[in-house]
C-alpha cells in the first residue's frame, strides 16, 4: 500500500475509509436499483387496476349512452347522460365530443351529482384519440386522469375517465418510505461497518505504535534494551493482524539478541584492548629504560650505539601507540574525561607555541577573540585534540605551509578551526579520516611513524564533550573544525594573555 499526497484528490486513504467505501457504494447502488424496480412494478400494477376499473366504467357508459337515465337517479342536466348511471364511482369523468368539440363534460362529485368541467379542462379531452386505448391526461386542478375515448356513432366520441390521484399518492408514499428506509439502512450499515472495521484494525494501530517506539530508540551503539513488545492479545495467529504482531515480536527478539551479542563482543574487544595496552605498557617502559641505561653507560661500538638509538626511538613510538590505544578504549567505555572549566583561548596559545617549537619550518598563525572562551571539559584531552590537529599539519604538509588556528564563540558554541594551505587530505581518505588507523600512505606519513589514531582520538574526545568535528576543504585549503557546546566568554582582566599569543603570531 502506497500513500501518496496528491493535492486536490479526495479519494479515501485509510484502509478503514476504503473498506467502508467499497462496502457502502455497492450497497447504495443495490438499494437504488431495488427501489426503482419495485416502484416501477407497483406503478404498473396500480395503473393496471385503474385501467380495469376504467374498462368497466366504459362498458357501463356505452350501455347507458343515448338511453334514458335510470329512473330517479341523478339529474341528467348535471352532465352527459351516460355518466350518471348506476355503478359509476366518485370522480368518474364523462365527456361527449362531437366533431372534435366537447359538447358536455362533467365529473361525478362527492354527492353523486355531475359537476361540469371548466372550458380548459374540457378542451384537454377533445384531443384524445378515439381508439379505445387508456391514456393519462393532465386536467390541471383535477389532477391526472386515465381516460378512454370511444366512438359512439354519428361522429360522436364518448370520453370516460378515472382519477389517478389515489394511485399517485400511493406511489409517492412508497417512494418516500423507500428513500427514508434506504437512507436509514445505509446509515446503520455505515456506522456498523465503521465500528467493525475500527475494532478489527485497532490491534494494527497498537502494532504500529510498538514498531514506532522501537524505531525511535538509538540502536547503533551502547547498551540497548528493547523491552517493548506487541501485547499478547494482538499476536493471535488466527488473525492477519495477529500474525503481523507475532512476526514483529519475533523480529524484536532477534534484533535484541543480535544487539546484545554485538554489545557483548564490543565490550570484550574493548576490555581486551585495554588489558593488552595495560600489559604492554610495563615491558615497553622497561625496554626504554634499559636501552637508555646501556646507551648512557657508553663504550659501545658505533653501529651498536646507532642500533640502540633505533630501539629506543621505536620503544618511544610504541609507548605512544599503547597510550593512544588505551585512551581510545577508555573513551569508548565512557570513562577518562575529567570535567572542569577549560580556557580555550589560553589552550590555543599554548598548543600553537608548542607546534611552533616542534615545527619551525611551518608558519603558525592564530586568530583569537579578545576574550577568554571557556567551555566545560577536560583540559588535558582538549589540549591533545588541538595538539593532534597541529601535529597533522606538521607531519602531513610540506615545510613552508601556513597553519592558522582560529577560535570564536557562536551562540554558546566554541568553534575551533585549524586551517592549512597544504596539499589536503587524500581524496580516498576523506570520508573515513576520523576512523581508527585511517592514514594516508605517503612516504611522509611512513617516515613520521604515522599510525592513524590521531584523528580518531580527536573525534572520540570531542564526542565525549558532546561536540562535533569535521573536515572541509580542497588542495590549498584544509580546515578541521571542532565545535564544543556550553561556551561562555569572559573579557580579559589585562592584556597579558594576548601579548603571549602575539609572540607566536609571527
Ligand atoms: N592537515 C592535513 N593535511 C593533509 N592530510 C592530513 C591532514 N590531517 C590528516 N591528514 C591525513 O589523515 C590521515 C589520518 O590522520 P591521523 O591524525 O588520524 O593519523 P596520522 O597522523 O597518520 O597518525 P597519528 O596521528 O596517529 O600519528 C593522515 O595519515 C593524513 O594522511
Ligand atoms: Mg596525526
Amino acid at each position: 500500500m502506497t500513500t501518496r499526497a496528491l493535492p486536490g484528490r479526495a479519494r479515501p486513504r485509510s484502509l478503514r475509509a476504503r473498506l467502508l467505501w467499497v462496502f457502502l457504494v455497492p450497497l447504495a447502488l443495490v438499494l437504488v436499483v431495488v427501489g426503482v424496480a419495485a416502484t416501477a412494478a407497483v406503478r404498473g400494477e396500480l395503473l393496471g387496476q385503474v385501467d380495469d376499473r376504467l374498462a368497466a366504467a366504459v362498458t357501463r357508459s356505452a350501455h347507458a349512452d343515448g338511453g334514458p337515465s335510470a329512473p330517479g337517479y341523478g339529474d341528467p342536466g348535471g352532465g352527459p347522460d351516460f355518466l350518471l348511471v348506476p355503478g359509476q364511482g366518485d370522480g368518474t369523468l364523462g365527456a361527449r365530443v362531437v366533431d372534435g368539440a366537447v359538447t358536455e363534460a362533467a365529473v361525478i362529485g362527492r354527492e353523486g351529482d355531475g359537476e361540469a368541467l371548466t372550458a380548459a379542462e374540457a378542451a384537454a379531452l377533445a384531443g384524445v384519440p378515439a381508439d379505445g386505448a387508456a391514456r393519462t391526461v393532465g386536467l390541471g386542478p383535477l389532477g391526472d386522469y386515465r381516460v378512454v375515448a370511444s366512438p359512439a356513432g354519428d361522429g360522436e366520441v364518448l370520453v370516460t375517465g378515472l382519477p389517478l390521484a389515489s394511485a399517485e399518492a400511493a406511489l409517492v408514499r412508497l417512494v418516500a418510505v423507500e428513500v427514508v428506509a434506504g437512507l436509514l439502512g445505509l446509515l446503520a450499515a455505515g456506522v456498523a461497518g465503521a465500528l467493525v472495521v475500527g475494532r478489527t484494525l485497532r490491534p494494527l494501530h497498537r502494532v504500529a505504535a510498538t514498531a514506532g517506539r522501537v524505531a525511535a530508540l538509538p540502536l547503533s551503539s551502547g547498551e540497548v534494551r528493547l523491552p517493548d513488545r506487541v501485547p499478547a492479545a494482538d499476536t493471535d495467529p488466527r488473525t492477519e493482524v495477529g500474525r503481523v504482531g507475532a512476526a514483529l515480536n519475533r523480529l524484536l527478539d532477534s534484533v535484541e539478541s543480535g544487539i546484545a551479542a554485538r554489545q557483548a563482543s564490543e565490550t570484550r574487544l574493548r576490555r581486551f584492548v585495554a588489558d593488552a595496552g595495560h600489559e604492554l605498557r610495563t615491558p615497553v617502559t622497561s625496554i626504554r629504560g634499559y636501552t637508555e641505561l646501556v646507551r648512557r653507560r657508553g663504550g659501545l661500538p658505533e653501529d651498536a650505539d646507532a642500533s640502540l638509538r633505533r630501539v629506543e626511538a621505536e620503544a618511544v613510538r610504541m609507548s605512544g601507540l599503547v597510550d593512544d590505544l588505551l585512551l581510545l578504549a577508555r573513551l569508548d567505555a565512557g570513562r577518562e574525561l575529567t570535567v572542569g572549566t577549560v580556557d580555550l583561548t589560553g589552550l590555543v596559545v599554548d598548543a600553537v607555541s608548542d607546534a611552533h617549537a616542534a615545527g619551525p619550518g611551518h608558519r603558525w598563525r592564530v586568530d583569537l577573540p579578545g576574550a577568554a572562551v571557556l567551555v566545560p571539559g577536560d583540559a588535558a584531552r582538549l589540549h591533545q585534540v588541538l595538539a593532534n590537529l597541529l601535529a597533522n599539519v606538521r607531519t602531513h604538509t610540506p615545510a613552508g605551509t601556513t597553519a592558522t588556528t582560529r577560535l570564536r564563540a557562536e551562540d554558546g558554541t566554541a568553534v575551533l578551526e585549524v586551517a592549512d594551505d597544504g596539499p589536503g587530505v587524500p581524496a580516498d581518505l576523506r570520508a573515513g579520516v576520523f576512523e581508527r588507523f585511517a592514514r594516508g600512505d605517503s612516504a611522509r606519513s611512513r617516515a613520521s611513524g604515522s599510525t592513524g589514531l590521531g584523528l580518531a582520538i580527536v573525534a572520540a574526545v570531542v564526542a565525549g564533550h558532546g561536540g562535533t568535528v569535521g573536515v572541509a576543504g580542497r588542495p590549498g585549503r584544509t580546515v578541521f573544525t571542532v565545535r564544543l557546546p556550553g561556551a561562555t566568554v569572559t573579557e580579559f582582566e589585562d592584556d597579558d594573555a594576548l601579548e603571549g599569543a602575539g609572540g607566536v603570531r609571527a
